[in-house]
């Protein structure tokens, strides 16, 4: 008999994938499930554009192969969806941060995973997220989770 395969969840709706199980992540959500805010940067894990919250850590879905995901919850910018922006999301707007916009939906999720672990990062903190915007809006990006901060 077959174990009983825990369902992945994706913003918070569960999914039993029967496709191959080392298909990253990424693949899933943007082929499978068209959930395409969450971007295709680099695919090798460096640039942080596929970051997702991984029961409620940033992971890069790039990188994460969908055996690795069963009976986890996952969050995509989508799951952020409600009736109100989330404050990142907020202080991202009040701050003008987004340029070309590409890299944006990843440094949310990161940002969200640092304000959970840190409540008052320093810009050091910041750094560490590490995701690349190739527009440079890390002034921005840095002013917005601040924001968010407080
Ligand atoms: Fe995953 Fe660049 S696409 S880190």
């Amino acid at each position: 008999t077959q174990p009983e395969q825990l369902p992945v969840r994706i913003n918070d709706k569960p999914y039993y994938p029967d496709g191959d199980p080392q298909m990253p992540l990424l693949w899933y959500l943007r082929d499978v499930l068209r959930l395409t805010g969450t971007k295709f940067g680099c695919g090798i894990g460096a640039c942080g554009a596929c970051t997702v919250l991984i029961d409620g850590k940033a992971a890069r879905a790039c990188l994460t192969p969908m055996q690795a995901v069963s009976g986890r919850a996952i969050t995509t910018i989508e799951g952020l969806e409600g009736a109100q922006l989330h404050p990142v999301q907020q202080a991202w707007l009040e701050h003008d941060v987004a340029q070309c916009g590409y890299c944006q939906a990843g440094q949310i999720m990161a940002a969200i995973d640092l304000l959970a672990r840190k409540r008052k990062p320093s810009d050091d903190d910041i750094g560490e997220i590490a995701n690349l915007c190739r527009c440079g809006t890390y002034p921005r990006i840095r002013s917005a989770i601040q924001r968010a901060a407080v």
